[in-house]
């Protein structure tokens, strides 16, 4: 039995197959309250000079800031909640998707998610099962091509969330064959890791 955190990234909407993946594992799963945020329809701001400051916390925040600070408070409450994050992140451009990054920025808070010692950064969100999901139209799983991956693992480890499982779900744009295949063989995993 679990909390459960679900962040949604995609642009795709009801087109999404990593929606649709991440709905087939959260079915699979023995959960006890299920949060998620669908970071496409509702938009997480921006990080500019404004909101790192606001992040920061202090007397003086405008209102822009204020509500930033507000908003990633309650992001890094609805982490600590749960036992157990999925994520799903489409290669778009070779990347994770803009609003997920958006995401990253509002939760990576210093002396809050993590701090510095004398020894190097400390993650503080720690405790958590984290499954990325990941769809991609073309086969990049271990290659030049796949910077997304170790760039999730670096930032997650560095907020503290270091026990990763990452699911591939590959060529979904490359012919109906390898499509379904990529697909069947995501949720096989997914079934495999939710039990
Ligand atoms: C804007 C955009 C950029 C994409 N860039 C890549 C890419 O760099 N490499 C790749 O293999 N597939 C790429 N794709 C294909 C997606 O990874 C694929 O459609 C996947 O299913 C997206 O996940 P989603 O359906 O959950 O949004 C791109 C798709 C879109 C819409």
């Amino acid at each position: 039995m679990s909390n459960v955190l679900v962040l949604k990234s995609s642009i795709l909407g009801d087109y999404s197959q990593s929606n649709a993946l991440i709905d087939h594992l959260v079915q699979s799963l023995n959960t006890t309250a299920v949060i998620e945020r669908d970071l496409a329809a509702q938009p997480i701001p921006v990080l500019d000079g404004d909101i790192a400051g606001g992040l920061r916390g202090g007397d003086n925040l405008n209102q822009k800031q204020q509500a930033a600070l507000a908003l990633s408070d309650q992001l890094i409450e609805e982490i600590k909640a749960s036992d157990t994050i999925v994520i799903g992140a489409p290669m778009y451009n070779f990347s994770i998707p803009t609003q997920l990054k958006n995401w990253f920025d509002l939760i990576a808070r210093a002396g809050v998610t993590f701090k510095y010692t004398d020894t190097g950064p400390v993650g503080l969100l720690t405790g958590k099962k984290v499954i990325v999901v990941t769809t991609r139209g073309g086969m990049h799983k271990g290659g030049d091509t796949d910077i997304m991956v170790p760039y999730l693992k670096t930032f997650l480890g560095f907020v503290g969330m270091s026990d990763v499982d990452v699911i591939y779900s590959e060529a979904l744009a490359m012919g109906d064959e390898m499509a379904a295949k990529g697909i069947a063989q995501a949720k096989h995993e997914l079934e495999s890791l939710a039990q």
